[in-house]
């Protein structure tokens, strides 16, 4: 096709961000893009940013600095920036940096289609009264059998670390049954595993045509579609965890026993400063009443150090709460000052103490991370295969855990759920060998 273009694009930060690239690529699908792996030989450069740690957001300035180069030979070439550090700095982008054609915020991206033929450099980081998931194409990007799809935008909290709810604003639900249908259109397509993402995923209440659902009702209504096998959500906020999606967790078969739930810290005092309005002691008895009910779950969360204030005993009380809790994996950052957020007035903490500090927390996870893939060994598990292996005749697959999972499997096919038993625990990955063969599928991954 002579009108066909390329386009490439670079995500960074969260899942939301994933699932906000792969709906920008169906937007300007309808402008004839279609997608390449490499900026040298693309006809467009879209970077989807994120704005979370200083370090993230200045990625995009050494992208824009590669890109100049680039754009130096080939004039025509159009550079687009998304995501939140385009809506966080707006037009600063288009003037720190003459390569930039168009910056685009995470809730006007469907109107990416106009701006890519307007004349000029065009910006557009408007919170639109209309629902950009109204005005986009239909799914068409399925990476794979499992596939993300954001059912809640933004965010309440206000964090006082946080930029998220100013890059992504208020705390917005998308509709329950077109939620439904999307999840079901994806089903069609041959996904069997759903994440469904917000930024404050479990405060979800989306208007159904029988009043107002809750998380716990859409996990229970997608649980009903057939051939959809595996759901999760992220990311939570431990107050926003109710009777009912805890209940879930027992009773909802196809809810994965794995729940992402950031706590931050483990110190009463640093919890108050960070206006997380709960307590460590709140968070472990949440704890305790999710295992309850799915005695197998493994927990991740999210955890900062050197939080302004944070003292000697502010970071044993946080390693107190991992010893407690026996984490599945973590995810842990230094405190950085965003910008704008209450926090960033504050002095932080010294730079050598904090990465002391971070490397103590980190050990300690990764050893609970390495035991709990042990714990694994010799059990039967479920793997979804999402890709052949490096090796041949294996595949890579998810399981129910979220462990990734290497399966001796030379008939293996994209897509099937297959028993196996873990046959040994590596640094990032499980290995296995199959138990019994897939049923035959009604729907492969295709097309
Ligand atoms: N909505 C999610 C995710 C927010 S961003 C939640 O509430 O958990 C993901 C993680 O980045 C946060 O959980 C936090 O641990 C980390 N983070 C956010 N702001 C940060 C900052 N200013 N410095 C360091 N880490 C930060
Ligand atoms: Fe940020 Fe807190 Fe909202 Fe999470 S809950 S997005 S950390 S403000
Ligand atoms: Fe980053 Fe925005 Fe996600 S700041 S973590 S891309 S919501």
């Amino acid at each position: 096709m002579s009108d066909q273009k390329k386009l490439f694009v670079k995500t960074y930060g969260c899942q939301m961000n994933v699932y906000d690239s792969e709906r920008m690529v169906e937007a300007l699908g309808t402008k004839g893009y279609v997608t390449t792996d490499t900026a040298e030989d693309a006809d467009m450069v879209l970077l989807n940013t994120c704005h979370i740690r200083e370090k993230a957001s200045e990625k995009l300035y050494s992208d824009l600095g590669r890109l100049r180069k680039l754009k130096a030979v080939r004039p025509d070439l159009k550079v687009g920036v998304a995501g939140c550090v385009a809506q966080a700095e707006g037009a600063e982008i288009l003037r720190r940096s003459p390569v930039v054609d168009l910056v685009v915020g995470p809730q006007s991206y469907h109107r990416l289609p106009e701006m890519v033929e307007a004349k000029g450099r065009v910006i557009d980081t408007e919170f639109p009264p209309e629902d950009k998931f109204d005005h986009l194409p239909e799914r068409r990007a399925l990476r794979g059998p499992a596939a993300f799809l954001t059912v809640q935008e933004g965010c309440d909290k206000f964090c006082a670390f946080c930029v998220v709810p100013y890059t992504r604003g208020a705390e917005v639900s998308r509709p329950a049954e077109r939620l439904m249908a999307e999840a079901r259109d994806l089903v069609a397509r041959g996904v069997r595993d759903i994440t469904l993402l917000g930024q404050n995923v479990n405060a979800y209440h989306g208007s159904g045509a029988d009043g107002d659902w809750t998380l716990a009702r859409l996990i229970r209504e997608m649980a009903q579609i057939d051939g959809l096998a595996r759901i999760r959500y992220t990311t939570s906020h431990p107050n926003d965890m109710d009777g009912d999606l805890i209940a879930a967790h027992g009773d909802v078969p196809a809810l994965m026993p794995y729940l992402h739930l950031p706590v931050q810290s483990g110190s009463d005092r640093i919890l108050k400063a960070m206006n997380r309005k709960h307590t460590a002691d709140a968070y472990l008895r949440l704890i305790e009443r999710i295992r309850a009910a799915r005695p197998d779950i493994l927990f991740s969360s999210d955890f900062i150090v050197g939080f302004p204030g944070e003292s000697d005993a502010d970071f044993e009380a946080t390693l107190a709460l991992i010893r407690e809790v026996r984490f599945g994996a973590a995810y842990s950052f230094r405190y950085s000052a965003r910008p704008g957020t209450p926090a960033a007035e504050k002095p932080g903490v010294d730079a050598a103490i904090a990465d002391a500090r971070l490397q103590e927390l980190q050990a300690l996870v990764t050893a609970q991370q390495r035991a709990a893939q042990e714990a694994m060994v010799g059990r039967e598990v479920t793997v979804l295969y999402e890709k052949p292996g490096r090796i041949a005749g294996q595949m890579v697959g998810k399981s129910d855990h979220l462990h990734a999972v290497h399966v001796t499997d030379p008939s293996g096919r994209i897509g099937d759920l297959v028993r196996v038993r873990i046959t040994g625990a590596m640094t990032n990955s499980l290995a296995a060998s199959v138990v019994t063969t897939p049923a035959p599928m009604t729907k492969t991954f295709a097309d």
